[in-house]
């Protein structure tokens, strides 16, 4: 039920803190600060045995996809690619025999990434399945269950099986970065910690509600808007742009901050908002610049970032101060303004937020 709330979309955004709470308990030890790597072991992958991932999905489970790469790459050092159920599944993809892939689903029944996950398992692969229905297809195909603990999600647009899928996917790199000897138990101590902090930093988040609303009201009258970010914010920025488009039905994209200056600032105009999404990590200066690159061309900017990053110059930039925090749970706080965006959004445009036009919860033909 959807108690005090208007939409189940805006219950199951503000239910995070939970969700991404129980979610990550069940990887790692709260009171030890360590990764629960036996446990993982115990279900048969030893990340000291594989020398690659292959992450398969769809829709937004791909964009947490995505962002779990950074992380594998950058705290495991193991190569990790992702891809769109629907291209792996008919390309012919060329795997090799020490490659463990990955399914994340939230249904676990999604056509694309159900068969993706087959075929891999047909070529002698180690399969995964990070899905948040545990008695789900993929949940019995797959060699390993790698469950989120989302509990259910009832509005089209996923928003806490998505932080969940996220949550697993960060846990699951510190694990394998432990795995492989990538880093020593000081590290491991303070990834632990920083994850345990998201839950609270994303109940603050949760508190920028007001601000958010008022950006709302303006990208309302928009026919076009693009997200920005680097790092795992890039993944986020297109997370945020999906979002926008399923419910509210603006044309959105999300962008590589990038990657503007190669085609995509040709769209700016005083008409087109751009939301940037910086937090204050090693790349904020430059996100920051390609901000001023926008605002210099008469685009209305709106980039939310703590509130001690510094102001990039350039008139037209209006900041929204979201909560600092260390850069591996950026994606788990930043998702709640992207999230809320969309729905305020939607709420003032009158769209139906729970049953979008022309979609279905779950794509079980394709
Ligand atoms: O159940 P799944 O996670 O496999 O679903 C994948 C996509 O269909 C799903 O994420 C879709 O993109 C959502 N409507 C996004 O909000």
């Amino acid at each position: 039920e959807k108690g005090a709330y208007r939409h189940f979309m805006e219950k199951e955004i503000h239910e995070q803190p939970d969700s991404v709470q129980h979610t990550l308990s069940h990887y790692l030890d709260l009171v030890t600060g360590r990764a629960k790597v036996q446990t993982l072991e115990a279900g048969a992958i030893d990340f000291a045995r594989i020398d690659r991932i292959q992450i398969v999905a769809c829709g937004t489970a791909f964009y947490a996809g995505q962002i779990g790469r950074y992380a594998f790459e950058r705290i495991a050092g193991l190569p990790c690619d992702v891809e769109i159920a629907s291209e792996f599944r008919y390309r012919s993809p060329a795997v090799t025999p020490g490659t463990l892939a990955v399914a994340v689903s939230q249904s676990g029944e999604t056509a694309d990434t159900l068969a993706s996950l087959t075929w891999c398992k047909g070529q002698g692969l180690k399969t995964a399945a990070v899905v948040n229905v545990h008695s789900s297809s993929m949940a019995r195909e797959a060699d390993v269950l790698w469950p989120t603990h989302a509990g259910p999600e009832i509005g089209v647009a996923s928003t806490k099986a998505f932080t969940a899928q996220v949550a697993a996917l960060l846990a699951l790199a510190v694990a394998a970065g432990v795995a492989r000897g990538r880093i020593d138990g000081q590290s491991e101590g303070e990834l632990v910690k920083a994850l345990f902090e998201a839950p609270r930093l994303i109940a603050e988040a949760l508190q920028m509600d007001a601000d958010i609303r008022a950006v709302a009201h303006d990208l309302s009258k928009a026919t076009d808007v693009l997200f920005l970010g680097r790092g795992a914010m890039f993944p986020l920025a297109m997370e945020g742009a999906l979002k926008l488009k399923e419910i509210s039905y603006i044309h959105a994209e999300g962008y590589a901050a990038g990657e503007l200056k190669h085609g995509p600032i040709a769209l700016i105009d005083e008409e087109t908002p751009t939301i940037a999404l910086a937090p204050l990590d090693d790349v904020f200066e430059k996100t920051a610049s390609n901000l001023q690159e926008v605002a210099a061309r008469g685009g209305p900017v709106i980039m939310i970032a703590p509130r001690t990053a510094p102001d990039p110059h350039g008139a037209g930039i209006r900041r929204i101060h979201a909560p600092d925090c260390h850069p591996l749970i950026a994606p788990l706080v930043y998702a709640v303004p992207v999230q809320l965006l969309a729905y305020y959004t939607a709420v003032q445009k009158g769209t139906d937020v729970d049953q979008p036009r022309n979609l279905a919860k779950s794509v079980t033909v394709e």
